[in-house]
């Protein structure tokens, strides 16, 4: 049977420290059925975002396997993979990781260049996705013209560009002031009520609170929250 949500069956990503090894996760099951909206609090070094990179495709566990949108990504080969985090899957990280010598609308674009849509509609394509975010206007800006929270929409327009089925929001809020932070929660779940499964990674008990599921990530280990 394929599984079309996000499933993680005995996760484990150990790290070599020093001679000592560390499991930064350890033996992590969970599963989140397509749609859902998941809020991922836990203290500092807790494994949240380890747990985030995982699910991306942007690490791998040391054992375990992790599923993604019908897709067991032990499976792909790196060509594949690139292309799951490109298509499948959207991020949205703390300090933004736009390129600071594209415009917003070049930000954007990025990830259809990559998806090899055609200049002239990966240009509507994008300008659409910044108008989605209410950045239509600043579409010829460098970031370090725009505010954080401004910043933080292109970042959600690039991430939204090839219409993924997962966005994983790695603490999309740290750097923005509460009001800027509230305004791109307000976005993200939006693009949740469309259909798009949220993982946010947050310290805010406000934005878990508009979660369907919140589970607390200490010491490696996943808890629901009310579950403990
Ligand atoms: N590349 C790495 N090498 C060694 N240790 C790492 C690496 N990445 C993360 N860690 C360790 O794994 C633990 C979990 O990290 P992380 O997932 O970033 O935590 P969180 O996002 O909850 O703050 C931390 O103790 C961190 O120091
Ligand atoms: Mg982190």
């Amino acid at each position: 049977m394929e599984i079309q949500g996000i499933e993680l069956s005995e996760v484990t990503r150990t790290y070599q420290l020093g001679g000592e090894s560390f499991n930064a996760l350890d033996r992590v099951n969970l599963s989140i059925p397509s749609g859902s909206f998941v809020a991922i609090t836990g203290p500092s070094g807790s494994g949240k975002s380890t747990l985030a990179n995982m699910i991306g495709g942007l690490d791998k566990p040391t054992s375990g396997s992790v599923n993604v949108a019908g897709q067991n990504l032990a499976t792909l080969n790196d060509g594949d993979l690139s292309q799951f985090r490109n298509k499948t899957v959207g991020f949205v990280f703390q300090s933004f990781n736009l390129k600071n010598d594209s415009t917003a609308l070049e930000n954007v674009m990025l990830p259809l260049i990559f998806a090899g849509m055609r200049p002239a509609q990966r240009k509507i394509r994008a300008a659409q996705c910044l108008e989605r975010v209410g950045m239509a206007d600043r579409a010829q800006h460098l970031p370090n013209q725009l505010s954080g929270g401004q910043r933080q929409r292109v970042a959600i327009a690039r991430a939204i560009a090839n219409e993924p089925t997962v966005i994983l929001a790695d603490e999309p809020t740290g750097n923005l002031d509460s009001q800027r932070g509230a305004e791109v929660i307000e976005m993200l779940i939006d693009l949740n009520r469309e259909g798009i499964t949220l993982l946010v990674i947050t310290h805010d008990a406000k934005v878990a609170s508009h979660a369907h599921r919140n589970i607390e990530v200490l010491d490696g280990r996943v808890h629901d929250v009310g579950d403990r």
